[in-house]
């Protein structure tokens, strides 16, 4: 089982970035946990759509998101609600329409999401949600992953080591496999 992660930050010790590394440890054996970069999608524009198409970079990950059994998203929050760079790729990933059913709809997601702040990005987590009911995912809604207070839990480098919070991970990894799992053999 391949799972898609993509996290919302371009900061070097991003604590997404972080979050989502170490979600890739918790993966069972046989689930990969591929992880991509946003880094080079650029700004959305209707006339590069029109004139050149989309461009090769969302292209790749649409194809990677196309491809996997369930997509993980690492957000952070920003103003209470979803960072407009994080935002920028999957309005990207969701043109043209026609490619919708492919790249989306059924497609299992989860979120998590980490913060210096006391909320977890619970905020930014539930502005995620009308994206997902308009492009028709299939969100899992098990217990939150919302980790506050990142500045303790994780290192300079942005990797995670609160021992508690990565407890917490492995159960989120193990829940959102499970759900895939379960909508794999209801579906076949
Ligand atoms: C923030 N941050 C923030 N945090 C939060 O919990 N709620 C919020 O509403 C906001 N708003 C906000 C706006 C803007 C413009 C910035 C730049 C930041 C703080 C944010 O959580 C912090 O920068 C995290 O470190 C971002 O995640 P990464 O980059 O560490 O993954």
């Amino acid at each position: 089982m391949t799972i898609v992660g993509i996290s919302g930050s371009l900061r070097k010790n991003s604590f997404n970035a972080g979050l989502l590394r170490a979600a890739a440890e918790f993966v069972s054996p046989d689930t990969r946990l591929e992880i991509l970069s946003i880094r080079e999608v650029p700004l959305y524009d209707a006339d590069v759509e029109e004139t050149t198409g989309v461009p090769a970079v969302v292209q790749q990950i649409k194809d990677r998101v196309a491809a996997c059994d369930g997509l993980l998203l690492a957000t952070p929050e920003y103003n209470n609600s979803i960072p407009g760079v994080f935002k920028n790729v999957i309005d990207w990933m969701s043109r043209p329409p026609a490619d919708i059913r492919r790249v989306f709809i059924d497609r299992p997601v989860a979120l998590m999401g980490a913060t210096p702040g006391m909320g977890g990005t619970s905020l930014a987590q539930s502005a995620w949600l009308p994206v997902f009911r308009t492009l028709q995912m299939r969100p899992w809604f098990g217990p939150r992953m919302l980790v506050s207070g990142a500045g303790q839990a994780f290192d300079a480098q942005g990797n995670l080591t609160d021992e508690k919070v990565r407890g917490q991970l492995k159960t989120f990894v193990s829940g959102f496999e499970g759900f895939i799992r379960r909508g794999k053999s209801t579906s076949d």
